[in-house]
């Protein structure tokens, strides 16, 4: 049932509030400023003894999993990293004692992740899963994990269980902080951001019609560019990732320190530039970036904190704290990708060639 809305994925982005409401229900605790995860069966020497965290996943799942290495590194201070699982499985990849694995799906039945948790898990790995679905392959062949309660996910875009998926990293990463060398006062600012979220989503739904006027001026270019620096740079990917796969508009998404290097050769007025800009300490090379792509006619829409009349348009969002600002600066992306879908008269709920969950090789 798509509750009154047009397509299941303006439902499933309009949840949202939601959807991360329930992913972080019962997990905090304000006494320690403490994640409470049961399902990680894992006590705290165990948490405390590994050196380096290694995410996998496919499609948006890997994108979601590049935030949360992040978060982990940011707030617990553990090298990790996110890479396809479909990649992984097949490079023979070193399993190291100390190093946690972690496997995300919505569906817990892509067979490139769960075949990579079986590879992991012959080798001795330690593998934990972020998956929506309960009792799914994946939740039921790994170690233990977070499940992310985000309700069924229709459309084949993957929206709410992005946004869920990055929440239970933020959890996962407080969790690891806080028996290392996270502060009690850093744990309750991530505890308060946490909690801020969901109304937070809400302000940013408002901005709908905003975002579907952008949606029709930028739908008739033929190919779009995403640009975004450390915290805003998955967040490109995934924004890239919504316009591909719905609207069939050709999208990159770069690393905006990386244009230099190559792609700045794109730039001229028919390929306009998203970019994801945070207030964050990256800000003002964000914004020389937009002058560079300005010196060479590119158009600009600029998604971040602020207005800057370096960018043609601006679509500004709540500020969180910094380290969870990724999760709310991907929320007008899904609008923007899914009212350039509606403008092209796409299939918006079941896109050409794509199924929901891929369980083949
Ligand atoms: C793809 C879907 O094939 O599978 C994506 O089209 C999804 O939307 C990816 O992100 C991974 O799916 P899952 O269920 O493993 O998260």
């Amino acid at each position: 049932d798509n509750g009154g809305y047009e397509h299941y994925l303006l439902k499933e982005i309009s949840e949202q509030p939601d959807t991360v409401a329930r992913t972080l229900r019962g997990r905090i605790d304000d006494r320690f400023h403490i994640a409470h995860l049961g399902g990680l069966n894992m006590d705290a020497r165990e948490t405390r003894s590994f050196r380096r965290v290694k995410i996998i996943g496919c499609g948006s799942a890997y994108y979601s999993g590049q935030i949360g290495a992040q978060l982990i590194e940011e707030l617990a201070r553990i090298p990790a990293d996110a890479e396809p699982a479909s990649e992984f499985r097949y490079r023979s990849p070193v399993v190291e004692p100390d190093t946690l694995y972690v496997a995300i799906s919505q569906s817990g039945e892509t067979y490139d992740t769960l075949a990579a948790v079986q590879e992991l898990k012959r080798k001795g790995g330690r593998v934990l899963g972020i998956v929506n679905t309960v009792g799914s392959a994946i939740a039921r062949e790994t170690d233990g994990g977070i499940y992310l309660h985000a309700g069924p996910e229709v459309s084949v875009a993957s929206t709410k269980a992005f946004t869920s998926t990055a929440v239970a990293f933020a959890l996962l990463a407080l969790h690891l902080g806080r028996v290392r060398d996270l502060s009690p006062a850093d744990g309750r600012r991530i505890c308060d951001g946490l909690r801020r979220l969901p109304e937070q989503i809400k302000e940013i739904l408002t901005l709908e019609d905003r975002i579907r006027e952008l949606a029709k001026k930028y739908a008739d270019a033929p190919g779009m560019m995403f640009v975004g620096r450390v915290r805003g740079y998955p967040v490109a990917r995934e924004g890239a990732q919504k316009l591909k796969e719905i609207s069939y508009v050709h999208a990159e998404a770069y690393p905006a320190s990386e244009l230099k290097h190559g792609p700045l050769a794109l730039i001229s007025p028919e390929l306009p530039t998203v970019a994801v800009v945070p207030d964050d300490e990256l800000l003002d090379k964000n914004l020389t970036t937009l002058g560079e792509i300005r010196a060479r006619h590119g158009r600009i829409l600029m998604v971040g904190h602020r207005t800057s009349e370096a960018a043609d348009d601006c679509i500004v969002v709540p500020r969180n704290e910094v380290e969870l600002d990724p999760i709310l600066l991907t929320i007008p992306l899904q609008l923007f990708a899914y009212h350039a879908a509606v403008a092209l008269g796409r299939d918006v709920d079941r896109p050409r060639n794509l199924a929901k969950s891929v369980t083949v090789e």
